[in-house]
């Protein structure tokens, strides 16, 4: 069977998981290049894992004619045009999420994947291959709960990586806590609610550390929002979880409800002690999703070898981004944001100078 040959630009955090799954746990890839601006990150895993090619510059690495897809993570603010390049490469492209930071790059990016049909695109919204994200979405689907009409999320990163984030924020720019967190949180909302979303208020606030201030974000945050079904959204996201990564959600239907990850324990392990009854909880997210990532490549990678396209598409990223961006604007503002009109705005913003939000 023909091996597709990948090339991943991107080789920190999520970029080292993806290349190590790309590498050894799906049979039919290959990891052909790595690339990164850092020489020393290229060095060490194309010797570490005697990866073919080797690349600093991400045109160099789509000059490549053995490669057939592109694997992209690197920091968000790079997504969109690193996306058009590899298209008008004539690659396949899958994109770490967000699909970008501003709305009109992320418009021109739908325009771009619709320009090459022949193509697959896919976006890493993992938690859609998650099992129980996916069990969820088939008791939904099968009516066990009735007419979903309320979500509520939870995406806590663990304060232990506080640190870590903010270094992070200051060198790259992450979009801020909506576009960088809620936005697996929107994507799941669209995927259960069935519809898009109309109106959005957020606030938040940094109450441990500063410097959330200085980079004009929050530390916790929280966005309510009205869908165009009349549906409703709680999105809480923070940076300071205490007991580790806490993702939860819970959909209320006409019917019922269902939740996932109330309680985000790392194994059945229950100590009893002097002190209570303690359970670890998963220290991050790569533990936490550890099956959704390599699911979603092979899903990425069987898409292209069947001649199909995934269920995740560039305009589950346009419709995320627009939300995470409504809430942005909120937030900033104080004010509640029409995301329809945002839209209609952004649009005809577009089409004269890019509307950036700082
Ligand atoms: P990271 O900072 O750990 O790694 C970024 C990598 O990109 C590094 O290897 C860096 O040297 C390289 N890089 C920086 N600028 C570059 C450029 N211009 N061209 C090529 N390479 C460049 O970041 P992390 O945490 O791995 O995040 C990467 C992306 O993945 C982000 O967009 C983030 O939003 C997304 N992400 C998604 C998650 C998910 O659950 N789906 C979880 C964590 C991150």
């Amino acid at each position: 069977m023909k091996k597709i040959k990948v090339g991943i630009v991107g080789l920190g955090r999520l970029g080292r998981q993806h290349a190590e799954n790309i590498a050894f746990r799906i049979p039919n890839c290959e990891l052909t290049a790595v690339c990164s601006v850092l020489k020393e990150e290229v060095d060490e895993v194309q010797k570490q894992w005697n990866i073919p090619y080797g690349y600093t510059s991400y045109n160099e690495m789509l000059e490549n004619k053995e490669l057939d897809a592109i694997f992209i993570a690197s920091p968000s603010g790079f997504h969109c045009e690193q996306i058009k390049q590899a298209l008008t490469a004539g690659f396949h492209v899958f994109s770490e999420k967000p699909l970008g930071l501003y709305m009109e790059e992320a418009i021109e990016v739908q325009e771009a994947v619709s320009a090459h049909p022949n193509q697959v695109f896919m976006l890493g919204f993992m938690r859609r291959y998650d099992r129980s994200y996916m069990a969820a979405k088939k008791k939904i689907d099968n009516g066990d709960i009735g007419e979903p009409m309320f979500i509520r999320c939870y995406g806590l990163d663990p304060a232990a990586q506080m640190d870590n984030f903010l270094k992070f924020a200051k060198a790259n720019y992450s979009g801020g806590l909506f576009l960088d967190m809620s936005i697996h949180d929107f994507d799941l909302a669209r995927w259960y609610l069935g519809t898009e979303a109309k109106e959005a208020w957020a606030i938040g606030g940094s109450y441990s550390r500063s410097e959330f201030d200085e980079l004009n974000d929050a530390e916790t945050g929280a966005a309510m929002v009205r869908f165009e079904n009349n549906a409703i959204g709680i999105f809480v996201a923070g940076r300071n979880s205490a007991h580790g990564y806490h993702i939860e959600t819970e959909i209320i239907g006409t019917k019922g409800s269902l939740r996932i990850g109330t309680i985000p324990e790392r194994n059945q392990v229950v100590v009893m002690n002097e002190t209570g009854v303690v359970q670890e909880c998963y220290d991050g997210f790569l533990e936490r999703f550890e099956q959704a990532y390599l699911s979603e490549v092979e899903e990425f990678i069987n898409c292209i070898l069947e001649d199909r396209k995934p269920s995740v598409n560039v305009n589950d990223g346009v419709e995320s981004t627009l939300l995470g961006y409504a809430c942005k604007a909120s937030f900033e503002t104080g004010n509640l944001v029409n995301v329809q009109d945002l839209s209609i705005q952004l649009n005809e913003k577009a089409e004269d100078t890019p509307l950036l939000l700082t």
